[in-house]
């Protein structure tokens, strides 16, 4: 997490954006109205929010001949954005919306405020264009546990598949072929392989626990120790923008409005749906645009939910509360879940200095386009990813043992990040701001990093039994929501995530490890015991201090609670939600596949419904 790669060290902005190439992404609209009336144009369907699912509501609406708006309050991506290596420097950057979050003084001890910190992206694609592009879809059994009729993985299966265009299935053994699609659109390839010694020495570290060398994560298993598959193609990111909007078919007939924020939805006397409140262009001019068939809110798990309660459909309490007539009473923001992940620290003694071998690379070549172009596509070793069932491990054998049909449904998901020496001294204030650490932190590792080279491994719940809300803070649909995500406010969480970090304990212990020094760092924090007098207290402790999010939040205007099996809300006509807050539970791994999948089906849901 914390570890910013040599890309970031080097290239700045500027850099990136002359080197990358030019993704060309549909133009914008400019929407215009009568002044006085503030009335607007009107469409066929009206998609809010350009992000992994609305992207491609729009797009396969569009292509169906359907007359569409799609409104989304950012712009074109930052020509960074297409560089995989650069994605740590999109966090906290201008196309982040980085809320703020209210502490519930458990978890995230060691940001800023107590609070955790909640990433999104601004822009086209949403935060696939700024997330870590990890191709995974959970596992099978996390569909089916939804228990909401037409919504079992049978019936998924087909809308990942639908979307998926996989470049590497030469790659993958013959099992995964039945899981795979190559020609869908969006195209998909393992990262490129890095030449970090780490990449190869993570895998065998982990196989020395006996966890499987895993080939495909979404095919037969997901257990073991995998190199993942990325939302890339030719080595620059594959967002929803490039996967859907880029299209030049799509781009012939859909309309995007960019720049322009949705406030609000129109919703009748009669409970009919009729458009959106929108504000638009260089003069915020506010105007109200029409949807003569539907409405559908994919403005993500945080802001879709503010929309509804702005517009009367939420907890009667909380709107009462806030002077809002209530429209339907519905529990809108409540159940959110999301995948809280704690950081450690393993110091090792690397004689291969990357940091200075790329410096001096780079000064021989005097650009930086050099490191750009051949390193760009690699990630180091955030591709490298493992899931196990925490309680299929054997502590004392040191193994992971269990092979029960359980141990197939995995509890705890790891990734890794490696910083070269000295990397986090040179970064130091910049983490500091952007990832919201406090200085003790930031100093103990900045200390350990001058003389080692750091692997964080991030532990993260796959199943959490906390949950948390959000809620209005305002009626101004300018202000953020009231996030409230209540990280490990359930002590089974801190539970498995000390399981997890134990077995990262063992990791370290491991023959790869041990021949590099390997130690793991027991950072000082204040208001923890000594992890010399009891190492149980003391990792509980450290779990609650640096704890992050994985922006993973699902549930908050869910399937089954506030959506029919159809996706439409309940109590109202003609308005649908399909974005990260429509899945009612989280899936066992990364969101942005079964979010996609979400909108795809949406898509097919419309243009069945509306034909008749
Ligand atoms: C830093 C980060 C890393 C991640 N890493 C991964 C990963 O490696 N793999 C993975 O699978 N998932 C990852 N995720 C999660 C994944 O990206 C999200 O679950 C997924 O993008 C959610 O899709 P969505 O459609 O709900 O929202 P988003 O993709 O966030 O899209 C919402 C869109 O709505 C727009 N919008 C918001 N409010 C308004 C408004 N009022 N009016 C108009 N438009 C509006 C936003 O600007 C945005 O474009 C990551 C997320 C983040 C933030
Ligand atoms: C990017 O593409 C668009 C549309 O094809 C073009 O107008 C623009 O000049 C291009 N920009 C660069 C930097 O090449
Ligand atoms: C967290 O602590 C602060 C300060 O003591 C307090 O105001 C706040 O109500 C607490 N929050 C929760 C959720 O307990
Ligand atoms: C699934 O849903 C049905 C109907 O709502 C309910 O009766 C049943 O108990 C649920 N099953 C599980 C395993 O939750
Ligand atoms: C694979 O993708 C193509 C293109 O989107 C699609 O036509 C096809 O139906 C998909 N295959 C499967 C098995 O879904
Ligand atoms: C609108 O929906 C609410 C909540 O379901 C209901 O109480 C009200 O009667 C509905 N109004 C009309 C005109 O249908
Ligand atoms: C429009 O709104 C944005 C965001 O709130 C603000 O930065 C900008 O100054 C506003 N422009 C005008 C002309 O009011
Ligand atoms: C310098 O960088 C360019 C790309 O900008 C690359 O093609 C070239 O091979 C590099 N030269 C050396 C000596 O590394
Ligand atoms: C599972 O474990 C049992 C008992 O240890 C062993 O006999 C069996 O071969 C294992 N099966 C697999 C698929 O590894």
């Amino acid at each position: 997490m914390l570890v910013l790669l040599l890309l970031s060290v080097l290239g700045s902005t500027h850099t990136a954006v002359a080197l990358s190439s030019n993704h060309s992404l549909p133009p914008g609209v400019t929407l215009s109205g009568n002044i006085r009336e503030l009335d607007g144009e009107e469409f066929e369907y009206i998609v809010v929010g350009a992000g992994a699912a609305g992207a491609p509501v729009a797009a396969r609406l569009a292509l169906a001949g359907a007359s569409v708006l799609l409104v989304e309050a950012g712009g074109d991506p930052d020509p960074t954005s297409w560089v995989p290596a650069a994605f740590l420097s999109l966090y906290g950057s201008d196309m982040d919306y980085q809320y703020e979050t209210i502490s519930n003084n458990v978890s995230c001890l060691s940001l800023l405020n107590r609070a955790c910190q909640a990433s999104r992206g601004k822009c086209l694609g949403g935060s696939t264009t700024t997330n870590y592009m990890m191709y995974v879809r959970g596992n099978r059994h996390d569909y089916d546990a939804m228990n909401i009729t037409g919504w079992s993985w049978k019936h998924m299966e087909p809308y990942f598949l639908r979307y998926e265009g996989l470049q590497d299935l030469n790659l993958l053994p013959p099992s995964s072929i039945p899981y795979h699609n190559t020609t869908g659109t969006m195209k998909i390839e393992f990262f490129k392989q890095s030449n970090d010694p780490w990449h190869s020495k993570l895998i065998n570290g982990y196989e020395a626990l006996n966890f499987p060398r895993n080939p495909d994560v979404n095919g037969v298993s997901q257990i073991g120790v995998s190199r993942i598959i990325g939302y890339t193609y030719n080595n620059e990111r594959m967002s929803t923008a490039r996967g859907y909007l880029g299209r030049d078919d799509v781009k012939r007939k859909l309309k995007v409005a960019k720049y322009t924020r949705c406030t609000g939805v129109i919703i009748d006397d009669d409970n009919v749906t009729r458009g959106i409140t929108v504000v638009h262009g260089p003069s915020n001019a506010t105007l109200r645009l029409y949807a003569s068939r539907e409405v559908i809110l994919s403005a993500g798990a945080l802001v879709t939910p503010q929309l509804l309660m702005l517009s009367g459909i939420g907890p009667a309490d909380h709107l009462n509360e806030m002077g809002i007539p209530v429209r339907v009473d519905l529990p809108v923001g409540n159940n959110m879940k999301d995948h809280a992940l704690v950081s450690v620290f393993i110091k090792v003694e690397d004689k291969l200095n990357l940091l200075k071998g790329i410096l001096n690379t780079a000064e021989k070549n005097s650009s930086l386009a050099s490191i750009l172009l051949t390193r760009g596509g690699s990630i180091g070793v955030t591709d490298v990813v493992s899931f196990v069932n925490t309680l299929c491990y054997d502590f004392d054998k040191r193994q992971l043992t269990g092979n029960s049909s359980a141990c197939e449904l995995p509890t705890t998901q790891y990734f890794h990040l490696y910083a070269d020496k000295g990397m986090i001294a040179i970064r130091g204030p910049e983490i500091k701001i952007r990832m919201g650490l406090d200085d003790s932190v930031i100093n103990q590792l900045s200390e350990i990093n001058k003389k080692y080279a750091v692997i964080t491994v991030s532990t993260i719940v796959l199943q959490p039994k906390s949950s948390g809300t959000v809620r209005l803070a305002s009626v101004d649909p300018f202000q953020p929501p009231a996030i409230f995500p209540n990280y490990l406010s359930d002590d089974r969480d801190v539970e498995e995530i000390v399981r997890g970090i134990r077995i990262t304990e063992q990791l370290t212990q491991t023959p790869t490890f041990k021949a590099a020094g390997a130690s793991l760092m027991r950072l000082e924090l204040k208001g923890c015991p000594s992890s010399s007098q009891d190492s149980a207290a003391y990792w509980r402790c450290y779990a609650r201090h640096l704890t992050y999010s994985t922006f993973h939040s699902v549930g908050t205007s869910a399937l089954g609670r506030v959506l029919d099996a159809r996706l439409r809300v309940l109590g109202v006509a003609r308005l649908r939600v399909a974005d990260a807050g429509a899945l009612p539970r989280l899936p066992r791994g990364n969101t942005a596949a079964a979010v996609i999948a979400l909108g795809e089906r949406l898509a097919d849901f419309l243009l069945d419904d509306n034909i008749n």
